[in-house]
């Protein structure tokens, strides 16, 4: 999401000179301007390429039909079916931006004990609130290729969200999935491929569900890059920038993580900005009603994004269940979409009964839900002691002993404005300080640590000793001077880099900068701030040197040097003249050791081959524990075993133009993902491109070995999937129309100013006499069950596992260290489709393994992961050859796969050729 800042500073004082001050509880004037908005030309799209169909697909399938959600649903449709249609509505839409004390906050329904319910960012942290741990980013999560560090920092996360009281927290991000290296906000995903991405969304989710928090998973979909990204206010002078997207890629690709976050059990789904195939995300029928509630199962809300919202009834029928933060697309004048305009369009009949009906009976339900139980996973992560006894187990839902919010968005301030956007507000208590931050800096440390990707590391250089004598450079060493949080949501790159900027950020308690654990730790260090090198220093051949730079980027309401979110101005190099840093620090020194902190693929071939950069160190983003976690692998008290989540390109022209930033074109930027299948290292295998590092890379202080492969076949397999079962049973209410009574403002109700309610001025003169002109493709008649469907995630046989693979992982090394077992898979030659040559499929990370000590690895394959998204039958297929195998490549990145296992024979072998491009390094 984005806060309004600039906007909402001008219409502020645009109301504030008066426009806006004859209300209250009058809103006769407004409803017509948003009936008026309603029928403006916002709806009409710039038409897209050839190919790419945002067919229409109606109507919005109801939730209840999950097995998993069936007691949920049970409990809300008690609820539900006694509530009045001004309760109902209070559900479903936010109460105004800036109305309340989350960054969203929906009306209430207190007769049912159903509090305002708080929505607050962010991905990393509970965002614009103190006393709260700043976690690393998703990329960095993603860098540990650790399911078991993702679930811990989901419990710590929602723990903290808890104790914050958000009901719905906007993460994780899974949606960039980081197909243009340039864009802002791929750091808040764990990486450039759809399983790493599905692992880091679904363990992300899991953890923050454990809490009684519902996890929202974002943005769906394609919003890979940040310029254009929105409808730009007004309406109709840009239209927000179109993804197209064949249906193959939107399967196999950008959907992926999505599916499995909801087979995960995910409790809300955030819609882009963007438009997919030129219709807006937050009404596209096809993609919320079609993919994620008919085919995905998804039963719980579908919000918009921030001021996303462009008609009322449209998103309404198009499946949309929540509008947020509720006003219509321009915030703080009391205009909706919905609020008391979706009272009227269920009381003139143009929305049906049944639709509100749902959109209501999913929010109970997703909040009255009982948390998923603990997996075995799960049990590990505890048995391994990354958790504490201060997560605490909440098996009850929100309905039982939730706490209220107990801080503010708007302010630090102890005290301040109730509603900040109101005309006239009263006074509440804003901030109570609550400190969540139990012992989860220790989660934060691990996953920064273990993150830590070691690029290059000649002759041993690393790890150093204590004693060695250090130069240090780079102001990405130190905190920024003005503190950690001196920029609004970082939105600047002063110091040490631990997150990107924008709204997926949290504030730092403390930021603990490398510069000060390095001299913690080490007997003599000498460091030098500047960004520039400094002139007449003299070094000895024993000098090290260790130089920090880093990349940025974020969320494109802010521009930071030149960087309008995405790294459109420093594209993949690293700012304030980094590359000059390490260029002159290696002139001079004889050792140098890079580290860099990053929200993606940076661009190293300035100096990667110089003599004396002997180590290269990838630290991503993390997050407020960016010191110890990294003296932790610099002085060997860990070794190194995070890897890469994406490609480092030897040049960005390696992969192809449609992943560049797409540029301003009048009305709708179309961004075409006319590469299909191949971004990252899928592109660069397919044309024998050599990256400089594969995705995957990355070394450790030990050696492992893996061997004795095995595979075992345990379903055999079928071209389609067994055919899933039909739609079950979904709620049943009234179908007749509610008194219009249950929408007039009760007497003597005490409205706020330019606050969103549910209620009309005269709901008895609304007629349903009139025609409405539905939208093309609109029909009421369910749709037949799409044959990939059948449960939450898909077809429930898409998880039948298919092949377990197993290896014996064994550190052949001399320092104790942590493996990371990839498996690749290479579909049949005779394969009709156009496949990538190799992909991930299924990855593990071994627990801690002393010199010479041991570990089976076993790795399941699934049936998804051995198809193919036919989009003539609209199901995954197995190409099954009768002589052509599958190949299982396993390894530890994407070009190191030393063994290889057959589907046909069942062998397992060493030292076949790996039908791709060997990187130029590691
Ligand atoms: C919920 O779904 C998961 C995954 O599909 C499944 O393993 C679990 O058994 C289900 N739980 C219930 C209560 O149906
Ligand atoms: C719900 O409706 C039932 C039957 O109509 C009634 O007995 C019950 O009191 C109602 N509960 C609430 C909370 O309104
Ligand atoms: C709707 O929500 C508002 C608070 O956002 C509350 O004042 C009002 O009473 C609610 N209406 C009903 C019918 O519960
Ligand atoms: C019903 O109300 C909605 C919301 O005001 C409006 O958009 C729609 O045109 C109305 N339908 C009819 C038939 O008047
Ligand atoms: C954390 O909470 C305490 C009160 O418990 C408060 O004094 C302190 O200022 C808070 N920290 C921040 C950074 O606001
Ligand atoms: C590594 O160390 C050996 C032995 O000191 C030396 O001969 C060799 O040149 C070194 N390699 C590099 C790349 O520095
Ligand atoms: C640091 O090392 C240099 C070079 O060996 C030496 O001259 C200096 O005295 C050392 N400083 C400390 C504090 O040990």
């Amino acid at each position: 999401m984005a806060r309004v800042t600039f906007i909402s500073v001008l219409l502020l004082t645009l109301v504030s000179l008066g426009l806006a001050m004859v209300r209250t509880p009058n809103y006769a004037a407004d409803i017509k301007r948003a009936q008026q908005l309603q029928g403006s030309s916002k709806n009409k799209r710039n038409s897209v390429p050839a190919g790419y169909v945002a067919a229409p697909y109606y109507p919005t399938p109801p939730g209840g039909w999950v097995s998993n959600w069936t007691a949920a649903y049970a409990k809300a449709q008690k609820v539900v079916a006694n509530m009045t249609l001004a309760e109902k509505v209070n559900l479903t839409t936010g109460v105004g931006e800036d109305m309340g004390r989350c960054v969203g906050n929906t009306g209430s329904a207190l007769r049912f004990g159903i509090p305002n319910l708080c929505l607050q960012d962010s991905a990393l942290g509970v965002a614009d609130t103190d006393n709260v741990t700043a976690f690393p980013a998703g990329i960095t999560v993603g860098a540990t290729w650790s399911k078991a560090l993702a679930y811990a920092r989901g419990l710590a996360l929602g723990a903290e969200a808890r104790g914050k009281g958000v009901n719905i927290q906007l993460g994780p991000v899974v949606g960039p999935m980081g197909r243009k290296p340039r864009g802002g906000r791929n750091w808040e995903g764990f990486g450039a491929d759809p399983v790493l991405q599905a692992w880091g969304g679904a363990e992300t989710v899991k953890g923050i569900q454990a809490n009684g928090v519902i996890a929202t998973i974002k943005h769906f979909i394609g919003n890979e890059q940040e310029a254009y990204r929105m409808d730009i206010i007004p309406h109709g002078l840009m239209q927000a920038i179109s993804s197209n997207i064949d249906d193959r890629t939107l399967h196999e690709l950008y959907s992926w993580p999505f599916a499995e976050a909801i087979r995960a059990g995910v409790g809300a789904v955030m819609m882009s900005y963007n438009d997919v195939n030129g219709s807006a995300s937050s009404q596209n029928s096809m993609m919320i009603n079609g993919i994620l509630k008919d085919e995905f199962g998804f039963q719980g809300i579908v919000m918009c994004d921030w001021l996303a919202q462009i008609s009322g009834v449209g998103s309404a029928l198009a499946g949309l269940d929540m509008a947020m933060p509720g006003d219509g697309d321009i915030p703080f004048f009391g205009l909706a979409y919905w609020a008391y305009e979706l009272s009227t369009s269920v009381l003139n009949g143009t929305v049906p009964l049944s639709r509100l009906n749902d959109m209501v009976t999913r929010i109970v339900a997703t909040i009255s839900r009982v948390p998923l139980v603990l997996t075995s996973t799960h049990s590990k992560t505890l048995r391994r002691g990354m958790l504490t006894r201060d997560y605490q187990w909440y098996q009850l839902g929100q309905d039982q002993d939730y706490p209220p919010p107990n801080f503010s968005a708007n302010t630090a301030n102890p005290t301040g404005l109730c509603y900040p956007a109101a005309v006239f507000s009263p006074t509440c208590v804003t901030n109570e300080y609550v400190n969540v931050q139990a012992d989860h800096f220790k989660v934060a440390r691990n996953i920064s640590r273990e993150a830590i990707t070691l690029l290059k590391n000649i002759n041993n250089t690393l790890p150093l000793s204590t004693s060695a004598v250090l130069k240090i450079f780079g102001s990405d060493a130190e905190n920024n001077p003005a503190g950690p949080n001196a920029c609004s949501e970082r939105a600047c790159d002063t110091g040490v880099l631990g997150m990107g900027w924008g709204t997926g950020t949290a504030n730092y308690p403390y930021l603990d900068a490398p510069i000060d654990a390095i001299k913690r730790k080490a007997a003599n260090v000498t460091y030098y701030s500047s960004d520039s090198f400094p002139s007449g220093l003299t070094a000895t051949a024993s000098d090290i040197a260790i130089v920090f730079v880093n990349s940025d980027s974020g969320e494109n309401q802010d521009t930071v040097e030149g960087n309008d979110g995405d790294r459109s101005a420093s594209g993949l190099y690293t700012w304030h003249g980094g590359d000059a840093l390490v260029e002159a620090a290696a002139a001079k020194y004889a050792t140098v050791i890079v580290v860099i902190h990053t929200v993606g693929p940076i661009l190293v071939e300035n100096w990667i081959d110089l003599p004396s950069v002997k180590a290269v160190v990838f630290a991503h983003l993390p997050g407020q524990e960016a010191g110890d976690s990294l003296t932790d692998i610099l002085f060997g008290d860990y070794s190194p075993s995070g890897h890469l989540p994406y490609s480092i390109p030897v040049a960005e022209s390696d992969y192809p133009s449609s992943v560049s930033l797409v540029g301003f074109e009048f009305f709708q930027v179309q961004d075409t993902f006319s590469e299909g299948l191949y971004i990252d290292y899928r592109y660069l295998n397919k044309h024998s491109i050599a990256p400089r590092f594969a995705f995957g890379h990355g070394l450790s202080y030990t050696t492992f070995s893996r061997t004795s492969a095995t595979i075992t076949a345990v379903t055999p397999l079928s071209s389609t999937p067994p055919t899933r079962a039909s739609t079950g049973s979904t709620p049943v209410y009234s179908t007749a129309i509610p008194p219009a009574s249950e929408v007039a403002w009760p007497a003597g109700f005490n409205a706020i100013s330019r606050y969103l309610y549910p209620y009309l001025d005269d709901p008895q003169s609304i007629s349903s006499s009139g025609t409405f002109n539905y939208p093309t493709g609109y029909q009421t008649t369910p749709q037949p069950d799409p044959p990939a469907g059948g449960d939450q995630g898909g077809n429930p046989a898409l998880w039948d596992v298919m092949f377990t693979l197993s290896v014996n992982v064994t550190n052949t090394g001399k320092f104790a260290g942590k493996d990371v077992v990839m498996v690749f898979v290479q579909y049949p030659s005779d394969n009709p489709w156009d496949t990538p040559i190799i992909q991930l499929r299924a990855f593990e990370k071994t627990d801690t393994l002393a010199a010479g000590e041991g570990e089976v690895v076993t790795l399941q394959i699934t049936r998804k992961d051995l198809s193919i998204w036919d989009v003539v039958s609209q199901n995954w297929i197995i190409p099954v050859s009768s002589t052509a195998p599958f190949l299982f490549w396993i390894g530890d990145s994407s070009a190191n796969l030393t063994l290889a296992c057959e589907s046909l024979s069942g062998k397992c072998s060493d030292g076949r050729a790996l039908p791709v491009v060997a990187p130029k390094s590691g």
